[in-house]
C-alpha cells in the first residue's frame, strides 16, 4: 500500500503491511504478535520526511473521540483520542468557547502527535494547555499516564523524543483549557499587525484563531495543494559571543533573547540570506513564502528532499557557522 496519502509532504513510498487501529484494545493484540521493531507508527504523518519504502508493519493510529472530563465555572478538562485532527480538535474547543489552544490553530497533524514536539505557534506552546496524557508502553502493554512535568517539555521537545523514544504509542491528550476570563497572547507581531488590520481592539479566542489562520495561509503552504511538513528545521539556540561574531558580519541579524547566554536566531533568515527561498529545484524546493519550508510540488523523492536539506545545513554552517537541525523526523 502506498504511504503517499498519509504523509503531509506526499513522499509515495510503500508499506509492506498496514494496519489501521480503532480502540486500544486492537493496538495490543497488534503488539502482542508483533515485535516493536517490526512496526512503524503512523499518526497525522505532518512531521516526517520519507526516503524509502517501508519494510515493516506500519500502524495507523485512528482512535477517536473527545470527551469533556470535568468543568468549573473558570476551567474545563478534556480530553482527546491521538487520533483526532489537532485542528478540528482546536475548531471545537473554540466553538465551545473554551481557551487556549487559539494561537495553533491550523497546524497540520493530530492530537496524538503534538506532544512529542511540542507544537508551538505565535508565543505559545502545546504544553501551556496540556494536563496529562495516556500512553501505551510497548514492553508491558499497559497504558501509563504523563503529567506535564513527566513530558519534560522545551522548545520542540519532550521526553517521547528522548527517552521514552519508540518504547511508547500516545493513545490520548488530556487538555486544561479557559472557560471564562480567557488569557490572550496576541502580541506576537505577526498577531497585533493582522488584528489591527482588521480594526480589533478587544479580540475574542475566535477572533485571535483567524488571525492566526490568517496569517499561516499567507505565508505556510496548504499540505493539500503543495506537499510539505511545515518548518523542516528547528531555529537555532546560540551563545550571545558566537550571536556578537555573527552581527559583525550581519548587523541585522533577527534574533529572540531566551536566556542571559543564549540567543535563537530565525532559520529562516538564515536560509533566505544564504540564497535559497523560492528556489526550486524541478518538483521540489524551498518554499516561496516561508523559507524554513521545504515544499514537494509534484511527485519528488524523499531523497532528493533530504540532498537539498542537507546542502542548506552545509552552506549556512559555511556562510554563518551555525548548524542547524532538522525538525522533521526522517526515515
Ligand atoms: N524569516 C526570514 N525569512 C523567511 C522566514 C522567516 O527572514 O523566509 C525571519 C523573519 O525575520 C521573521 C522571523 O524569521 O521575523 C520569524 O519568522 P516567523 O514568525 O515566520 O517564524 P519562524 O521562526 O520562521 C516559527 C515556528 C513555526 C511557527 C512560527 C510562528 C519553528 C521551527 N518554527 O517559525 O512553526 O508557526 O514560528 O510562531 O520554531 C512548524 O513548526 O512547522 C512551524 C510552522
Amino acid at each position: 500500500i502506498s504511504l503517499k496519502p498519509y504523509n503531509t509532504f506526499g513522499i509515495d513510498v510503500n508499506a509492506k503491511q498496514f494496519v489501521s487501529v480503532k480502540n486500544i484494545a486492537d493496538l495490543k493484540a497488534v503488539f502482542s504478535t508483533n515485535k516493536i521493531e517490526d512496526t512503524f507508527i503512523l499518526g497525522g504523518g505532518s512531521n516526517m520526511l520519507l526516503t524509502k519504502d517501508v519494510d515493516k508493519l506500519v500502524i495507523h493510529l485512528d482512535l477517536k473521540g473527545k470527551t469533556i472530563i470535568s468543568k468549573t465555572e473558570t476551567e474545563v478538562f478534556i480530553e482527546s483520542q491521538a487520533g483526532e485532527n489537532w485542528h478540528e480538535f482546536v475548531l471545537w474547543t473554540l466553538n465551545q468557547d473554551f481557551g487556549g489552544l487559539e494561537n495553533l490553530s491550523l497546524i497540520p497533524g493530530n492530537v496524538g502527535t503534538s506532544p512529542i514536539q511540542n507544537i508551538g505557534a505565535y508565543g505559545i506552546e502545546l504544553k501551556d494547555n496540556f494536563y496529562a496524557c495516556s500512553a501505551l508502553n510497548l514492553k508491558t502493554l499497559e497504558l501509563e499516564e504523563f503529567s506535564n512535568a513527566d513530558c519534560k517539555f522545551g522548545y520542540r521537545n519532550s521526553i517521547f523524543k528522548q527517552e521514552a523514544k519508540g518504547h511508547y504509542i500516545i493513545t490520548s491528550v488530556v487538555f486544561k483549557l479557559s472557560v471564562k476570563n480567557h488569557t490572550l497572547h496576541t502580541n506576537y507581531g505577526a498577531i497585533t499587525a493582522q488584528l489591527e488590520q482588521n480594526n480589533i481592539t478587544q479580540p475574542t479566542i475566535q477572533e485571535v484563531s483567524n488571525a492566526v489562520i490568517a496569517i499561516r495561509e499567507s505565508k505556510l503552504p496548504n499540505p493539500k495543494e503543495i506537499g510539505n511538513s511545515g518548518s523542516f528545521f528547528k531555529n537555532p539556540v546560540i551563545s550571545n559571543t558566537a550571536f556578537s561574531k555573527l552581527q559583525e558580519n550581519f548587523p541585522n541579524a533577527p534574533h529572540y533573547i531566551i536566556s542571559d547566554t543564549e540567543v535563537k536566531v530565525p532559520a529562516g533568515w538564515l536560509i533566505e540570506t544564504a540564497g535559497f527561498k523560492g528556489k526550486t529545484f524541478g518538483n521540489y524546493g524551498v518554499h516561496k513564502k516561508q523559507a524554513l519550508v521545504l515544499v514537494n510540488y509534484s511527485d519528488a523523492k524523499g531523497d532528493d528532499i533530504l540532498k537539498l536539506s542537507k546542502l542548506i545545513q552545509n552552506t549556512i554552517y559555511r556562510i554563518f557557522n551555525i548548524s542547524i537541525e532538522a525538525e522533521v523526523n526522517i526515515f
